[in-house]
């Protein structure tokens, strides 16, 4: 037997993703569809990396421009192989020969489409360094699946449903998809794969009983089944995300966050929470949020690219936006969005109020119904508002502005000239008062009204 071992411990992966994704039903090509706030592929890609995959290629079809620029955005154009038109897995795998072909070390064959596979799910199929390692699983329903053939610990075969006898179909054992072996014997096995089979598709599978020809090692090392899901529709979107909070929601549990409804509450792919923090029901995460220790977030906010620091309180019905920053203590109340603003230690925003591109000092307390106006509909402005400044009720600050530290702005300003620290400004009609006036309106019109009634 002639060894495949590659001389040097590298990895590269190559990701699938030639597939139209039809039964998507949508303009945005499969892949690119998110699970926990980030693009199925990217869920891929990560793990590969994670893997320390010093190249990573990802089979495209010729059909997605918008898929070739995520990837190349992510990765750089070199990662793209493109298979037109799509003749089956094993002839995906070959159109990365290409960019693959001179590469000394495994190579893991993943999908674009499989967005819960974790790179520690994957790291056993390495263990196998001269021979072919696929990922199976124990299927409640094997239906479709590949079998895989078994003779004690080796992999004899794996068998496509469609190919399959009673008795292989029999099997529950199925095959993920993810194989790894050295690229050396990877692409020579796949030049020997033909189309002869139920459906005319160069099945990346034969590799298997190809290997074991040669005399090479062929193994399966199990995973769960929900860990190899892969989404061909919209419910099975649904399906993964809703896997992929459970995980979420179990971590967070464990890491001493308080939440007495998990399952309202929705994380993206990266968010962060420190432990002693309670999340009350129906809080969304979208992308980008780091909660510190010991906050609390109130029921139905919405945090997305945002900070808050210890003993901050968030909500209930807030908002926080990308860059929105909220400083140890500080506090921001029901119906008020904060986007792109560093609020300082102690600073509030109670009620009613949107915060738009800026700073707010330390102990600051922003007043109901505040509106920084940022934007003249062409650029955008700062407002500064400096520490222990009080910002009355129902107050427009026309950025760019600068409110000094511990100045006063009276209720109902239209601010547009900064104002120095320790000052008032006032920026309102005045208002004037006729002594007795009302009292003597209302007598007349009751007067009247008598009168007209009789
Ligand atoms: C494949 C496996 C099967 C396994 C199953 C797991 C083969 C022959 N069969 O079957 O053993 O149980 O996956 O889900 O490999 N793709 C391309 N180009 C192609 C064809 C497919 O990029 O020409 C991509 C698809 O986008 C998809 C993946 O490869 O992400 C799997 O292809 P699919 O056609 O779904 O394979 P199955 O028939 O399901
Ligand atoms: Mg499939």
């Amino acid at each position: 037997m002639t060894t495949h071992s590659p001389t040097s411990q590298k990895r590269a992966a190559i990701i699938l993703a030639a597939g139209q994704g039809t039964r998507m039903k949508s303009p945005l090509p499969k892949v690119l569809h998110p699970v926990g706030g980030r693009a199925m592929l990217d869920h891929a890609i990560d793990a590969a990396q994670a893997l320390g995959c010093e190249r990573i290629v990802v089979v495209v079809g010729a059909h997605s421009p918008q898929l070739r620029a995520h990837v190349a955005k992510r990765l750089g154009e070199a990662a793209i192989a493109v298979q037109d038109p799509p003749l089956g897995t094993g002839h995906a795998v070959r159109a990365a020969e290409g960019l693959l072909g001179d590469f000394d070390g495994q190579v893991v064959v993943t999908y674009g489409d499989v967005p819960l596979l974790k790179a520690a799910d994957i790291e056993p199929v390495f263990a196998v360094s001269d021979g072919v390692a696929v990922i199976g699983f124990e299927a409640r329903e094997p239906g479709a699946y590949g079998r895989l053939v078994m003779e004690g610990d080796t992999l004899s075969a794996i068998t496509e449903a469609k190919e399959a006898s009673a008795e292989v179909l029999a099997i529950t054992a199925c095959n993920s998809g993810v194989m790894a072996a050295p690229a050396g014997l990877l692409f020579s096995l796949l030049a020997e794969v033909t189309n002869a089979n139920a459906k005319g598709e160069y099945y990346l599978t034969d590799v298997v009983e190809l290997a074991r020809k040669r005399g090479a090692p062929t193994r399966a090392v199990m995973a769960s089944e929900d860990s190899v899901m892969g989404v061909n529709a919209q419910d099975e979107l649904a399906q993964a995300e809703a896997l992929f909070q459970k995980v979420q929601r179990e971590t967070f549990l464990a890491a001493g966050v308080t939440m007495a409804a998990p399952e309202t509450v929705h994380f993206a792919w990266d968010t962060e929470i420190g432990a002693g923090t309670t999340v009350e029901p129906f809080v969304v995460f979208g992308p980008g949020a780091r909660i510190a220790e010991g906050a609390r977030i109130r029921s139905f906010s919405h945090i997305e690219g945002a900070t808050v620091a210890t003993a901050a309180e968030v909500g209930p019905y807030a908002r926080l936006r990308p860059g929105a920053a909220l400083g140890e203590g500080a506090k921001v109340g029901n119906f008020v969005e904060v986007k792109n603003v560093a609020m300082g230690k102690g600073a509030k925003a109670n009620h009613l109020a949107y915060l738009g591109d800026g700073s707010v000092g330390a102990g600051a307390n922003i007043g109901a119904g505040t509106i920084f106006c940022n934007y003249d509909g062409f650029f955008k402005y700062r407002t500064t508002v400096g520490e222990g400044a009080f910002v009355g009720s129902n107050s427009a600050l026309v950025a760019p502005v600068t409110i000094g530290a511990g100045a006063i702005v009276g209720s109902g300003s239209v601010i547009t000239r900064d104002v120095a620290a320790g000052d008032l400004a006032l920026g309102r009609g005045q208002q004037t008062t006729k002594t007795g006036w009302a009292a003597r309106f209302m007598d007349t019109m009751r007067a009247k009204k008598a009168a007209k009634a009789k």
